[in-house]
């Protein structure tokens, strides 16, 4: 039996068509989603495998992706250290942030059976559901969750964050690698559990300059990612906005790394390196015009991306506001190429 499509684009392999999966697959733009979602909180769903096992499932019954992802929110692993999340209309809030070197106290490395058991049961929950289709296991990037641990939410300028790293590099430092252990374990977990691949989702590296990059992030994020490709699964690293150090974030050893849309994605390879595969590049947004544009703007991704080592995704995560027709007339244009 051959691998499934999306594994060996991972592994780099020539494949027939480009899998297809779409980041933020599980969420509101599903009327399922939004219908499991309305009698419990965002937290309880993330926390009740079995209502998180349903809405991993959903995408993939209604559009047939050729992987599913993990239903889990990011901030899980941080409220396992030690620290509180809330999730509010406004998006997530944590009311305590790391400000000061003393607040690292109140963050450690966490036994993931033990304090995130039910993200490991919705793994092997999902597995038994999912047939040939893949699973990928995800966490946030070491940068990207050290931003909530100190900005407390979704942050436009990161003032705080770059504030503690300038006035406080050790212990920033220090907790960019704690939460890289953690995350380290978290994700070991979840490919025992039963996840295929893992990807890492740096979100907010795009606010970095290349010189903070190669400091903060790079150094927690490699290590991590050396680990992770220890356990044999494939490692996908996801930088937003992070076009302008591409060069840099090959750096961080992934075996495919996913790129947002401010690049075609063959130019975007060339400055990874040549990375052996690639994931992403259709602006979400797009998924709110016309069916034709979406159905030429695919098209296009498909033909620069390739035959060897390609997923197509989006450039970033699918939007509450994107119609279902969008994304039958997404599927149909990938599949057909
Ligand atoms: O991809 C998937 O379908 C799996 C599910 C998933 C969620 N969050 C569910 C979710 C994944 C992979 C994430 C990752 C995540 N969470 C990221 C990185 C991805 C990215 O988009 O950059 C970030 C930054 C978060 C933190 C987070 N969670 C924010 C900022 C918000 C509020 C904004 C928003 O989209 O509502 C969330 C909430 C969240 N995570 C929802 C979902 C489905 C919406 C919650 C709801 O149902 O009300």
């Amino acid at each position: 039996m051959t691998a499934p499509l999306f594994l060996r684009a991972c592994r780099g392999e020539t494949t027939e068509r480009a899998p297809l999966w779409l980041m933020r697959q599980a969420g509101r733009y599903l009327p399922e989603y939004r219908q499991v979602r309305a009698g419990v909180s965002f937290l309880e769903l993330c926390k009740t495998p079995k209502l998180a096992v349903e809405v991993t499932l959903q995408p993939i019954r209604r559009f047939g992706f050729d992987a599913a992802i993990l239903f889990s929110d990011l901030l899980v692993p941080l409220e396992a250290m030690g620290l509180a999340v809330e999730f509010t209309d406004e998006g997530p809030r944590l009311p305590q942030p790391v400000r000061t070197p003393a607040d690292l106290g109140r963050l450690a490395t966490f036994d993931p059976a033990a304090r995130t058991g039910f993200v490991l049961e919705t793994i092997a929950g999902a597995r038994r559901e999912l047939g040939d289709t893949p699973l990928i296991g995800f966490a946030g990037a070491p940068f990207t969750v050290a931003t909530y641990a100190i900005e407390g939410k979704t942050s436009k300028g990161f003032g705080e964050t770059k504030k503690f790293f300038y006035r406080e590099p050790e212990a920033a430092h220090r907790l960019l690698a704690l939460i890289g252990e953690a995350t380290r374990d978290y994700l070991v977990a979840q490919v025992r559990a039963g996840a295929q691949a893992v990807q890492l989702f740096d979100s907010w590296v795009g606010v970095l300059s290349a010189e903070d990059f190669e400091t903060y992030a790079l150094p927690p994020t490699a290590a991590l990612v050396a680990a992770l490709r220890a356990t044999g699964v494939p490692v996908i690293y996801f930088g937003n906005g992070a076009a302008a150090i591409l060069d840099r974030v090959a750096r961080v050893g992934a075996d495919v790394y996913g790129v947002d849309w401010r690049l075609p994605i063959d130019e975007a390879r060339a400055r990874l390196g040549g990375a052996r595969a690639v994931q992403g590049n259709l602006d979400p947004a797009v998924l709110l015009g016309p069916a034709a544009e979406i159905e030429r703007r695919a098209r296009e991704i498909v033909r620069r991306g390739g035959k060897r080592g390609h997923v197509f995704n989006l450039g970033h995560g699918i939007t509450p506001d994107v119609p279902i027709e969008a994304v039958e007339a997404l599927v149909a244009a990938v599949r057909s190429c």
